[in-house]
């Protein structure tokens, strides 16, 4: 299980800041705060009110330092990251690396597919996210089918990219 699904369930200890983990947020988003975030992020577009009210419920606020590893290549996929505020790397390969900003997500790959994390996401600068768990995800996933078309968008788009990144390092 990834770093904060081990948080979530208590199997490791957060809130050392030494270490380069993740924490919950000291400034706890009130729920209301977490719904005007969450509907102004395209992917949650299609939700009604009474969604986003769910979805505020269901997502962990997390806070993350400069240089965490937020999701490693190759490990298993637990959790779907939406970044409220600063910016994190995707190093989609050795040469390319992508920027997520405020309103980006990044994880949904491995929930989608159940294959292992397909490149490894570092925060950039000091990170909030909303955190949703695998289980939630389907969930709402299936409430909110209209959910997929933003979804399928950005997938495409993440190919393209990567496809890019692939044609530029084999012709170097
Ligand atoms: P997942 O494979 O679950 O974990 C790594 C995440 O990095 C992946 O989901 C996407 O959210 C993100 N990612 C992978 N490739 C790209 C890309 N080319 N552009 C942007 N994000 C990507």
């Amino acid at each position: 299980m990834e770093l904060v699904g081990r948080m979530l369930d208590g199997s490791i200890a957060y809130g050392d800041r030494q270490r380069l983990e993740p924490v919950p947020s000291a400034a706890s988003i009130r729920q209301d705060e977490k719904m005007d975030r969450l509907e102004n992020v395209p992917l949650f577009e299609a939700c009604t009110r009474r969604q986003l009210r769910a979805l505020a419920q269901i997502a962990d606020c997390f806070d993350a330092p400069t240089g965490t590893v937020l999701i490693r290549a190759g490990e298993p996929g637990e959790e779907f990251f939406l970044i409220v505020e600063g910016t994190a790397r995707v190093h989609v390969s050795a040469r390319k690396r992508l920027r997520l900003r405020p309103g980006d997500f990044f994880g949904e790959m491995s929930l989608i597919d159940g294959e292992p994390r397909s490149a490894t996401v570092v925060a950039e600068t000091p990170l909030r996210l909303l955190v949703i768990s695998r289980k939630n995800f389907s969930a709402l996933f299936e409430k909110v089918p209209d959910m997929s078309r933003t979804l399928l968008t950005t997938l495409s788009r993440r190919v393209r990219q990567a496809e890019r990144a692939l044609d530029l390092s084999r012709r170097a």
